[in-house]
């Protein structure tokens, strides 16, 4: 995936409503199970394929206002997801530092966190990618310290009934492609985005790396259109949905498809506007 040359444009989601509120309610509970637990303070946070830097700054934000502010470091592979995270996080923070670099080559100094985030990212790594990249993070984070992450991309994410939107979504992009003459440029093994991995699956990894898993809860968000336009429109989800196009044709044809596809197979919330539900997986996990 050659995302530190393509343009990266996972802002536009990351600002949507939607997208803030399912975060800010996860990562409040994240918190909040943090507080219940006895911490008293986190000094050291590093954000794993931070993007724009949402989670990170939710996280500070959601801090019992008597702690000091955390020192912060930002991994991500993308050098201009890093500079808009930076942005975003530094004013929240006592310091912010970063590293370039995949999440499963990155060195990190041991026992040098007290908390690792990664938010919505895991399911874009293979299952051995995302084994040695939770091998890396363990030793980094601190004896009593915690690893959160989430993702809206596990089996249980797309509830049955909001399977007809994706297959038509697809079926529309595919065929807005051919009436435009575009065809695919090669067929290649499905990209781990696509693959859909269950709750269980999670816990089981996160125990073979040695956490021990502390909660892993289902939250559900409704998603309207504009939404699922702006994450349609993001590469990483559209050539995982599309795969076999290039980068930007699947994503302005995902995107294209958002809208008949959500009209004809939304379901309606109390205005008669269309959404379709989202669960996603947040998960605590902790060294002992
Ligand atoms: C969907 S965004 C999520 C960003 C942010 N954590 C959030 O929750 O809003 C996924 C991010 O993961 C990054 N990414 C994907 N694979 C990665 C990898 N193997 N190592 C580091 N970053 C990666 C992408 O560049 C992107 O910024």
């Amino acid at each position: 995936m050659q995302e530190h040359e393509t343009e990266y444009e996972y802002e536009p989601f990351a600002q949507t409503e939607e997208y803030q509120r399912v975060n800010r309610e996860i990562v409040h509970g994240w918190v909040n199970t943090i507080v219940s637990q006895g911490a008293g303070g986190i000094r050291a946070l590093v954000d794993v394929a931070c993007g724009v830097g949402t989670m990170a700054k939710l996280f500070l934000e959601s801090l019992p206002a008597a702690w000091p502010r955390p020192v912060v470091t930002l991994v991500d592979m993308s050098p201009k997801a890093i500079e808009q995270a930076r942005v975003r996080v530094e004013p929240e923070a006592t310091s912010v530092d970063s590293i370039c670099a995949r999440v499963q080559d990155v060195e990190l100094p041991q026992a040098g966190y007290d908390v690792a985030i990664w938010g919505n990212g895991i399911h874009y790594l293979t299952a051995d990618e995302q084994e040695a990249a939770l091998s890396r993070l363990r030793p980094a984070i601190r004896e009593g310290g915690w690893f959160l992450f989430n993702s809206a991309f596990t089996d249980e994410s797309r509830p049955p009934e909001t399977l007809p939107f994706y297959r038509a979504q697809i079926a529309k992009a595919v065929r807005y492609l051919q009436s435009r003459g575009i065809r695919r440029e090669r067929v290649e093994a499905r990209p781990s985005s696509s693959t859909f991995l269950p709750a269980e699956y999670y816990a089981d990894l996160l125990s073979r790396v040695g956490f021990s898993v502390q909660e892993i809860r289902s939250v559900a968000a409704q998603l309207y259109q504009t939404a699922w336009e702006h994450i349609s429109g993001f590469t990483q989800y559209a050539t995982g949905a599309l795969h076999g196009y290039g980068a930007e044709v699947a994503s302005q044809a995902m995107r294209y498809a958002v809208g008949p596809a959500i009209e004809e197979y939304g379901a309606r919330d109390a205005e008669d506007r269309p959404y379709i539900q989202r669960n996603w997986l947040a998960a605590v996990a902790r060294v002992v």
